[in-house]
């Protein structure tokens, strides 16, 4: 046990010495393990409905995703979200928690408190300012609802003590009527992120089925890096395909390969070794296309017709690629339908991707099968909860990470 002395530094004007947990340690209803988006939101929830909370965070600051997602305004939601969103073994699972807190009731909360949104793309909303506005509106909650958070604070042991759980933390023993656990996954490790979540799954036998970077930009061999070096800015819309995965968003040429909401999106459905085959010119019938001009517009040549589909800098790096530029007189059909192909079908095979350095989300993670997709429980293990991106629930680009992080913490918060 810890010593008495070690408690003041906790501080916790909601909490109780234990009667039953010993002297020296100190007893909340539910401590939550992780100060991001689900965390905060299980909190609040948890708290409002009067139960005695502690968030630890081993960060210094709250919510750092949140403040650095969608480029400092936080794609909070997709008011389009449904399950069929999301990628997991166990798909059915997320349908519950998402239907019944939906993007409306978190928009509800944040413009009750006066945070002005924008629907910068179909469905997308962000903050019209900040997304330090949108975490403040949290902590706030957090703190109306009388819950602590204490950041910079290390767990280093968690194991279950009668109906309840004894954690061993840098701020000495607690004792928790239920833990749940919201680390997040393993992308940005300079964000605080870790694999405690999946340790401790396996600590308490759950499985973890294999974790892999997302929403992540690719990486070209050579010569393919150096021609997207050369068109490091360019962006235009694309429609790429993956496997089962199909986007028609833009593209965005990086001087170390391909990014933009396109690549992001396929790069959840790609293995390595794979190839992405890309059409620079979705919703045209190209041969056809090039058949007219060429009927129309005999003496002009290949780059001005791409140069007015696509930015202009591509367009001349196409014909230097392929080493092809005339008049379209002198194609002959079998000419303009190699063209045809190599623009409607761009097949690319990415070196990799950047990696957890710069993945949005995690792909794979707690097997949910082993959980209630109603409270989050791990089943026969009541006292025992994860929520969040830690789960093997991801979602596509677009806000719909956030509502699974609210909507699981929610869900979580109300059982608690
Ligand atoms: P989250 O990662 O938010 O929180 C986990 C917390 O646990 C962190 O505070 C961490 O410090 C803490 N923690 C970890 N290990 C710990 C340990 N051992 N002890 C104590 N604490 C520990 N999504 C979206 O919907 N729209 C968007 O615009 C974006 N944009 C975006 C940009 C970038 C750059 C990234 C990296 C991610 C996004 N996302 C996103 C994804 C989104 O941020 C993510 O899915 C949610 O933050 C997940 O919420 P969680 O609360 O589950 O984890």
């Amino acid at each position: 046990q810890f010593p008495l002395g070690a408690l003041p530094q906790l501080g916790c004007y909601n909490a109780r010495l234990s009667d039953t947990a010993g002297i020296g340690c100190v007893t909340y209803d539910v401590v939550i393990i992780g100060a991001g988006a689900a965390g905060l939101m299980c909190a609040l929830t948890a708290g409002h409905a009067g139960r005695r909370v502690l968030v630890v965070d081993h960060a210094n600051k709250a919510g750092k995703k949140i403040l650095m997602s969608g480029g400092g305004r936080c794609n909070f939601t997709n008011l389009a979200c449904t399950p069929a969103n999301f990628f997991s073994d166990n798909p059915h699972f997320c349908i519950s928690a998402l239907k019944r807190y939906r993007p409306e009731h978190f928009v509800e909360l944040v413009e009750r408190h006066g945070v002005e949104t924008v629907e910068k793309a179909p469905g997308q909303l962000f903050c019209a300012h900040s997304a330090k506005e949108l975490l403040g509106v949290l902590l706030t909650e957090c703190d109306w609802a009388g819950v602590q958070v204490r950041l910079k604070t290390s767990v280093e042991a968690v194991a279950p003590l009668g109906d309840g759980m004894r954690l061993v933390t840098s701020l000495g023993r607690i004792h928790a009527g239920a833990v749940v656990v919201a680390t997040g996954g393993l992308s940005i490790p300079t964000l605080g992120a870790s694999g405690f979540g999946y340790d401790l799954a396996r600590q308490f036998g759950l499985p973890v089925t294999e974790t892999r970077p997302a929403l992540v930009p690719f990486t070209l061999s050579p010569p393919w890096k150096e021609r997207a070096a050369s068109l490091a800015g360019v962006s235009c819309e694309v429609a790429v395909s993956c496997r089962e995965g199909h986007y028609r968003e833009p593209l965005l040429f990086t001087h170390r390969g391909l990014s933009g909401p396109a690549m992001l999106q396929i790069s959840s459905h790609w293995r390595g070794g794979e190839t992405l085959s890309i059409d620079l010119l979705p919703g045209e019938a190209v041969f056809d296309s090039l058949c007219r001009a060429r009927r129309e517009t005999p003496r002009r040549r290949l780059s001005s017709w791409l140069g007015e589909r696509l930015p202009k800098r591509l367009a001349q790096a196409l014909v230097e690629w392929h080493d092809d530029d005339g008049a379209l007189a002198d194609y002959g059909n079998a000419r303009l339908q190699s063209w045809a192909a190599a623009l409607s079908d761009w097949r690319i095979k990415p070196a990799g991707t950047e990696g957890w350095r710069t993945a949005e989300v995690t792909l794979g993670g707690i097997d949910t099968r082993e959980l209630s997709s109603k409270t989050f429980a791990v089943n026969g293990l009541p006292q025992l909860r994860f929520i969040g991106e830690v789960l093997d629930v991801t979602g596509e680009l677009g806000g719909h990470n956030f509502q699974w992080a609210w909507a699981s913490g929610v869900a979580c918060g109300n059982a608690v």
